[in-house]
């Protein structure tokens, strides 16, 4: 059997994809940064062509069989197998593992699902297919998107952008690209991840993707997010942190407001989590810190903020924000550079 082994990291979205279109494509442009503590680590192993033309495969989550996750993965496998042909009749093997906990709204599928797409990519290489580095990571991102959109932007560091826009030449709603255009404040900024709730989560994104299809706001929506990636371009390129927290908390606001008004609604907010974001709202102007919040699909708080405040914001984190959080979890993570290949 030959293996091959990518760390990729978790990501977190600043202007959001929420509403999708076709075969996994968004209905909006979307900007993330990629992070770099919360990761998956993926080694898959290969055995070439064993029988009629079946893919089998195996998957274990640190060490251990992970049933729940076959279902995931078999949609994973029947959508990517076009793009892979040694894989039909063969027999993968996929050993994972995460620093982060799995299905609690820190992005797991889209470390996840990176990490595998890479995988498999570098397999095709050993294979003997030659892709160029552009190529390799275009795949790559495909591939990923096709698992879960936001991975597609996994593949990329330290910002990624995935969806069609004027504004960055390259874009597709195929692929994810690396934002290039990026002032040296955002690629050391830090991002801690209060832990308001570690379960699993009762609405999957899948799901909360597809409400979009008749909701009534979304078209507005829509028209919002390409007005911020506009915005959020600005705030990058020239370093601006007030127009950065204006775009990335409305769009934090704005995506959860689309849950609760969906039909049926949802909330995935907790006490843990309004808690929090009002402290962050009271307190930043009189501690002069520049701190910005920002949730994905769950319970959640990302707090954002530049690495010159790290020791400050981190105190006020521990003093004023643990109190609310899962056991007083949170973990401190920051920008990252992209994917890494171990082996
Ligand atoms: O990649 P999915 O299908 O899990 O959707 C993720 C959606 C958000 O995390 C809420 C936003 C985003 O752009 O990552």
């Amino acid at each position: 059997m030959s293996s091959v082994t990518w760390k990729c990291p978790s990501n977190i979205a600043l202007v959001k994809y929420w509403g999708k279109k076709g075969n996994q494509l968004p209905a909006n442009p979307s900007i993330s940064f990629t992070l770099s503590n919360c990761h998956t680590i993926t080694t898959l192993s290969f055995k070439p062509k064993e029988n009629d033309g079946t893919l089998l495969v195996s998957f274990a989550y640190d060490g251990q069989p992970m049933p729940s996750f076959e279902p995931k993965l078999e949609i994973f496998f029947n959508k990517v197998e076009s793009l892979f042909p040694f894989l039909p009749g063969s027999i993968l093997e996929i050993n994972t593992t995460n620093t982060f906990p799995h299905s609690s709204g820190i992005a797991s599928s889209a470390s996840g699902m990176g990490a595998l797409a890479l995988c498999l990519c570098s397999l095709e290489k050993e294979i003997g297919n030659t892709l160029s580095d552009d190529d390799f990571y275009k795949k790559a991102s495909i591939a990923a998107r096709l698992g879960s959109g936001s991975a597609s932007r996994s593949v990329h560091g330290p910002l990624s952008m995935w969806g069609q826009s004027n504004l960055y030449v390259g874009s597709s709603d195929e692929f994810a690209i690396q934002v290039d255009e990026v002032h040296d404040i955002f690629k050391t900024f830090c991002d801690t991840i209060l832990l308001v709730d570690e379960g699993t989560k009762n609405i999957s994104s899948s799901v909360g993707h597809s409400l979009l299809n008749n909701h009534p706001f979304a078209p507005a929506r829509f028209e919002e997010a390409n007005k911020n990636i506009e915005s959020l371009k600005r705030a990058l390129m020239i370093g601006d942190l007030i127009l950065f927290n204006q775009v990335v908390e409305q769009e934090a606001m704005m995506l959860h407001a689309m849950m609760m008004s969906s039909n049926p609604y949802f909330l995935l907010m907790k006490p843990g989590t309004v808690a929090i974001i009002q402290k962050v709202w009271e307190s930043r102007k009189q501690l002069g810190l520049n701190m910005t919040i920002t949730l994905d699909a769950g319970a959640n708080v990302h707090l954002l903020y530049p690495a010159s405040e790290r020791i400050k914001v981190q105190a006020f984190i521990t003093k004023e924000l643990a109190q609310y959080c899962s056991n007083n979890k949170f973990i401190h993570d920051q920008v990252g550079s992209g994917p890494i290949k171990m082996a």
